[in-house]
This record gives C-alpha cells, sequence and structure tokens, in this order.
C-alpha cells in the first residue's frame, strides 16, 4: 500500500506511518503541498489586500477625524476643521475630484483670513469653529437625549443620521447639515421655530427652544456637515471577520495535511469549506457593490420618486427620457425639464419644500444634479434604445422591470451577456409593416412562403458579436 499523503479520512497505518517520517516520502510530499499551503497562503493575503483597499480610504478618514476629536475634547478650544471634502467622497470618483477642490479651498479659507474677508463672507464666525461642548450638547438634543420643553419627538426621529432602506422622505440630517452650514443662526432658527409651508408647519409645530440650545444644535449639525458622513462601521468588523476566516482556513487547510491531531478528519474539512465559502460569499457581496450590478439600488441626491411621477401622476416614460425613440442612450433630463412643472408645485404631498427647493436652485445656479448612475454596460459593449425602443418595439418594463412602482430605481436584470443573447434567440421581430426591415429580402421571401413564421432576433444577426462589440 502508498502512502499518498492526501488521503482525507483513512487512517494510516503504522508502516505508512513510519514511512512518512522517512525523508524521502518527506520530500516527495513536501513539493504538491508546500505548494498548496503557498497558493492558498497568496490568495489569502492577496483578496484580502484586495478587500482592504476599498476600505482603506474610508479608515484613514476615520482615524484622521478621531485624532482631531481627541485633540479638541482634551483642552476646551475651538475646533476649526476644514474636512468637508469627505461629505461627498463616497458618492462617485467625479464627485471626488470635485469635493477635493472644494476641501482645498475651505482650508485655505481657515488659513489666510484674506481670502476669507475678501469673499463677504456675514457668518464667517460660526461657520467653522465651534466648542466641543457645544457640539455634544447639540448631539444629545438632535437625539432626543434632553429633554426640550415640547411634546415632539426627537430631531433624529425625522431626520435620519444613517442611511435607510426604504425611501425616507424627510431630508436627513446630513442634507439639513450641509445646506446650513454656509448660513447663520438667524436663518436656522427662524425656519425651525418658524416654520413656513404646509408639510413643515405640520412637522415642526410649535417648536419650543431656547435659542442657546438651538445654537448647540447647529454647531452639531455644522460639525456633522464638516466630518461628513459616519463611517460604516461594518465594514471595518467585516474586514476583521473576513481575516479571521483567512486564519481559520489556513489552519484548517495545515491540520489536514501536515498536523493531522484531530481524529475525524471531516472536522478540519468542514471548517476549511465553510470558511471558504463564506469569504467567497464576502467577496461576491463586495464585488456586487462595487460593480453597481443587478439589484443596485443608490440613494440619489435628490428624492425623486418613478412611483409619484410615471405611477401616480401618470407621466410618461419618453416626456422625461426623451431621447429613447432617436438615439443609443434614454438619457436623464435636465433639472429645467422638471421646471416645466416645479415652477408650480414647489411642495409635494411627502417631502414637504425641501426636495423641490433643491431643483430649483440647481436649476437658478445652473449646476447639474450629480444623479447617481445605475445601468451602466463595459465600454466594448454597444446598445441602443432606439433600436429596442423605435425599431424593437420594445417596453420598458421588459428591460427595467415595473419602473412605475419604484420610489427609487433598482437595477432589475443582471445586464449579462447571457440575458441579451437569450432575448435575441426567442424575441420576435415586429417584422411585417415595420419601415425598419425593409431590406431583410430573403427574409420577407420566406415568410411569404411559409416556410418560416416568425423572425427572431438572431435571424437578423441579433447574435453576431461585432453588432454589440466595438
Ligand atoms: C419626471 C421625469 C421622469 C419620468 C416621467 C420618468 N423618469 Fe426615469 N428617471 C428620471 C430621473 C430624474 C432619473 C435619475 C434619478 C434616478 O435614478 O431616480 C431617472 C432614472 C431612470 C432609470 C435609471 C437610470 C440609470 O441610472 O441607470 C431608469 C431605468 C428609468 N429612469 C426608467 C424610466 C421608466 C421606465 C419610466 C416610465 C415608467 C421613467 N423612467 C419615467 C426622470 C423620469
Ligand atoms: C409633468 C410634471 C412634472 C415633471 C416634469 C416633474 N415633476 Fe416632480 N412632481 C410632479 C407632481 C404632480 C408631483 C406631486 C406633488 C404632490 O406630492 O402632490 C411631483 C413631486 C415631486 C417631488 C416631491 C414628491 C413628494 O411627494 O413629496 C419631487 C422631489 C420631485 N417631484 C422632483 C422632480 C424632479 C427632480 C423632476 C425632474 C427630473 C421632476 N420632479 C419633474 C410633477 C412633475
Ligand atoms: C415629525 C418629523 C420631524 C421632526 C421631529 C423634526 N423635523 Fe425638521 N423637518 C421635517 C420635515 C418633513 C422637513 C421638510 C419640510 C419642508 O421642507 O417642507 C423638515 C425640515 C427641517 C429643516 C430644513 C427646512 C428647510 O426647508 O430648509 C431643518 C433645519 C429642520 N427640519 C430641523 C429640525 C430640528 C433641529 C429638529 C429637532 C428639534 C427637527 N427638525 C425635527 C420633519 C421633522
Ligand atoms: C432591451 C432592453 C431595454 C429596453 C427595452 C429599455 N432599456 Fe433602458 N437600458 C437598457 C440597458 C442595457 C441600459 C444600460 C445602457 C448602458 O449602460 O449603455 C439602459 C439604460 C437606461 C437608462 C440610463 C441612462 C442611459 O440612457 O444609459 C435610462 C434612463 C433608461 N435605460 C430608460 C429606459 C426607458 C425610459 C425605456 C423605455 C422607453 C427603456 N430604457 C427601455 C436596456 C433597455
Ligand atoms: C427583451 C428582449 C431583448 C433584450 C433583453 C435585448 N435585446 Fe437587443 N434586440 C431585441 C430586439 C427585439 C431587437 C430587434 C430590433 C431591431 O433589430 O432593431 C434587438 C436588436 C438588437 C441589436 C441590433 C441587431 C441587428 O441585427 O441590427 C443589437 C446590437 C442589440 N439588440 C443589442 C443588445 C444588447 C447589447 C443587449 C443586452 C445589454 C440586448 N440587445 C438585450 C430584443 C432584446
Ligand atoms: C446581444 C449582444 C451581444 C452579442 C451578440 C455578443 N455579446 Fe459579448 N457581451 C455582451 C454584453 C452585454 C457583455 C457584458 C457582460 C457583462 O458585463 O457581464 C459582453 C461581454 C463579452 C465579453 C467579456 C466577458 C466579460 O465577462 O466581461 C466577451 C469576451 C464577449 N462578450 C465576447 C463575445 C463574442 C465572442 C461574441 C460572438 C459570439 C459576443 N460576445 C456576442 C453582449 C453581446
Amino acid at each position: 500500500m502508498s502512502c499518498k499523503i492526501l488521503r482525507f479520512g483513512k487512517k494510516l497505518t503504522k508502516a505508512c506511518r513510519m514511512k512518512l517520517k522517512s525523508p524521502v516520502l518527506w520530500k516527495s510530499g513536501f513539493f504538491p503541498m508546500g505548494f498548496l499551503l503557498v497558493l492558498s497562503i497568496s490568495i489569502f493575503v492577496f483578496s484580502a489586500a484586495a478587500f482592504a483597499e476599498t476600505q482603506m480610504q474610508q479608515s484613514e478618514q476615520d482615524s484622521a477625524d478621531s485624532s482631531l476629536v481627541e485633540q479638541s475634547s482634551t483642552s476646551d478650544t475651538v475646533v476649526a476643521r476644514s474636512d468637508s471634502a469627505s461629505a461627498a467622497q463616497n458618492v462617485d470618483p467625479e464627485a471626488g475630484a470635485q469635493a477635493d477642490t472644494t476641501g482645498q479651498a475651505a482650508k485655505e479659507d481657515t488659513v489666510s483670513t484674506d481670502t476669507a474677508s475678501a469673499k463677504s463672507e456675514p457668518h464667517g464666525e460660526d461657520r467653522f469653529s465651534h466648542y466641543r461642548n457645544d457640539i455634544k450638547r447639540g448631539e444629545r438634543f438632535f437625539r432626543g437625549l434632553l429633554p426640550h420643553n415640547n411634546q415632539q419627538e426627537s430631531c433624529v426621529s425625522c431626520h435620519n443620521l444613517t442611511p435607510t432602506d426604504t425611501l425616507n422622505w424627510n431630508p436627513s440630517a446630513m442634507d439639513i447639515a450641509n445646506k446650513y452650514l454656509e448660513k447663520g443662526f438667524a436663518e436656522f432658527k427662524a425656519v425651525v421655530m418658524e416654520p413656513s409651508g404646509g408639510k413643515m408647519a405640520e412637522v415642526h409645530k410649535d417648536y419650543s427652544f431656547e435659542d442657546a440650545d438651538l445654537k448647540t444644535v447647529k454647531a452639531y449639525l455644522d460639525d456633522l456637515s464638516m466630518r461628513g458622513p459616519a463611517p460604516v462601521k461594518p465594514t471595518i468588523d467585516r474586514l476583521l471577520l473576513f481575516l479571521f476566516l483567512g486564519l481559520v482556513l489556513t489552519w484548517a487547510l495545515l491540520e489536514i495535511i501536515f498536523f493531522r491531531k484531530i481524529k475525524y478528519k471531516a472536522i478540519p474539512l468542514i471548517v476549511f469549506l465553510a470558511a471558504f465559502s463564506y469569504q467567497a460569499k464576502m467577496i461576491y457581496e463586495e464585488g456586487v457593490s462595487l460593480g453597481r450590478s443587478q439589484g443596485y439600488e443608490p440613494e440619489q441626491p435628490i428624492k425623486f420618486s418613478h412611483k409619484v411621477h410615471a405611477g401616480q401622476n401618470q407621466i410618461d416614460c419618453k416626456y422625461c427620457h426623451f431621447t429613447v425613440e432617436q438615439s443609443k442612450s434614454a438619457g436623464i433630463p435636465p433639472t429645467d425639464l422638471c421646471l416645466n412643472c416645479h415652477s408650480l408645485v414647489r411642495e409635494g404631498t411627502r417631502s414637504g419644500k425641501f426636495e423641490i427647493a433643491k431643483v430649483i436652485e440647481a436649476t437658478e445656479k445652473g449646476i447639474p444634479v450629480e444623479w447617481v448612475r445605475i445601468h451602466d454596460l463595459p465600454d466594448h459593449v454597444f446598445f441602443s434604445h432606439a433600436q429596442h425602443v423605435n425599431a424593437g418595439k420594445l417596453d420598458c418594463v421588459e428591460c427595467h422591470g415595473e419602473v412605475a412602482e419604484m420610489d427609487v430605481v433598482k437595477q432589475v436584470e443582471d445586464l449579462s451577456m447571457g440575458w441579451c443573447l437569450d432575448c435575441h434567440r426567442t424575441k420576435e421581430v415586429q417584422f411585417v409593416d415595420n419601415n425598419f426591415y425593409e431590406s431583410y429580402g430573403a427574409l420577407h421571401e420566406q415568410i411569404k412562403k411559409g416556410e418560416i413564421d416568425k423572425v427572431t432576433v438572431d435571424m437578423i444577426g441579433g447574435t453576431d458579436c461585432m453588432k454589440c462589440h466595438y
């Protein structure tokens, strides 16, 4: 009997064990196993590195922030910060780049007083500096931990601090914070205490705050805006979990190959498989959120709802996505188009004035809204909406699902090559009475003769590589 070392589950005979210890076998077994070991360790290191990279920026940001906090909390000094850039950094690279420059600008503001004063800054004083204690106190008010003399809910119960799963129509705490960072206390007080507009009057009814207390709330919100969104804690935990699984995995492999201390060989094997598949799952999930694929449902800068517009108000998809029939791209409407209606409709039933005000402000200032792109094919693929919607007479629903039912748009299909091809192989082309297909003489002949009863997309070249790939 030969003593191959990779014999899981079987007990080795004494003779075999003796042999194992002999240098010859050790040598012959050493290479494949050493190879396996090196392989597994390098896979582990590589994947951990890749995983860590995505988290790096975030955690660097955190540590930079927390060190600042420590510094300022030890002595009761004034906290002056200018890292507002972090607020926008997680959106996308373009926004990030832009935010960098604003961050820089903000830094210059605090450093050189010349530029600050030149830019006529009426509220310069309470813009970037607050006492740490005020910020803490403000946070407690905002979270409803300190009572203020009315029966209202805490601010945080409406103005959420962390992203929510379902659309929260109230402005988020970060939204408010960003809007009022540049504005003075008087303006902030006016809007909280003397609400105007139907929704605002209803939700902020009978607010009573001492000025001193409300100032701390403003201080907290300013600080929040400058600090940017809270770090996503679970990701750090996930990294640790990932590394831990890697250790377990490596141990199990070593146990199987070298140590062999555990009597039941199935145990390390099961541990190995479990740890490995959980790691694979984690990598997959990271990949999905990076690759923006199926199910991707990001938060948008304005709480625009297709359910409200295309659903309840029955606005035609093509009214807003007006290039869909003529061009490759369906396009996202400019805010000018929103104003066709929203120059009149200034308040929404669900969101009040806050969200629509963003639309109006963007249009007045001429700053385009930075919508987060959801559907995105790789560059090497050619896809044309005109081809499908105009010539192919397909409905949006076939590829995008029931968008008219969605508050937040979600990618329903995986947009893989297989998905395109599946439809092309089965979908009947609206061949008859469609000018688009007049050039296909031969196929028309075949239909007339009754040789074929339908024409599918692949028959007109829908599976040729060159049709979809540049
Ligand atoms: C009132 C204007 C308006 C109408 C009507 C409208 N949309 Fe949109 N649509 C938008 C805006 C603005 C966005 C970008 C924000 C977003 O993704 O929610 C968008 C985004 C989308 C996206 C996601 C784009 C991406 O980034 O991948 C799809 C898909 C879409 N719309 C399909 C539809 C369909 C289908 C209909 C009809 C049922 C429709 N839209 C009606 C304005 C509109
Ligand atoms: C054809 C008219 C029309 C166009 C175009 C239009 N809207 Fe609207 N919008 C409405 C109507 C009607 C409402 C519902 C108001 C209500 O809640 O009573 C609404 C509501 C809203 C709301 C608030 C929802 C709520 O209930 O609180 C937001 C935000 C909004 N629209 C954003 C946009 C944006 C962004 C665009 C451009 C991409 C746009 N709208 C284009 C008609 C339009
Ligand atoms: C019951 C829910 C609710 C609670 C509680 C609440 N808010 Fe609001 N708040 C809203 C809504 C909804 C709006 C947007 C209304 C609108 O724009 O018409 C809003 C708007 C605001 C705005 C921005 C107004 C603007 O248009 O610029 C500020 C600032 C604000 N809230 C501060 C606070 C503070 C501070 C607290 C706690 C003391 C608080 N809110 C508690 C619902 C709430
Ligand atoms: C045959 C499937 C298909 C149909 C039908 C279809 N779309 Fe698309 N749509 C896609 C794909 C695929 C993308 C991604 C395109 C890309 O990344 O280049 C997309 C992207 C979009 C986008 C994002 C912006 C853009 O133009 O790339 C919008 C908005 C959109 N579609 C709206 C619509 C609307 C509205 C309709 C109906 C009138 C429609 N689509 C019909 C497959 C389809
Ligand atoms: C729901 C069905 C469906 C899906 C999904 C679909 N297509 Fe199509 N496609 C059609 C139909 C129907 C036509 C025929 C219309 C035409 O030729 O103009 C067509 C035609 C085409 C053509 C032109 C073929 C020719 O012979 O000129 C291209 C290119 C194309 N599709 C690319 C894509 C790509 C890329 C995807 C995936 C991202 C895709 N399609 C997904 C139904 C679909
Ligand atoms: C109907 C459109 C269509 C046709 C026809 C088509 N492809 Fe693709 N192909 C796609 C799409 C869409 C993707 C992107 C898939 C993704 O991002 O997951 C893709 C991706 C690819 C990739 C990259 C693989 C990857 O996972 O990114 C290769 C290679 C490829 N196609 C080769 C071909 C070859 C070879 C043919 C001809 C036999 C062909 N394709 C025909 C739509 C098509």
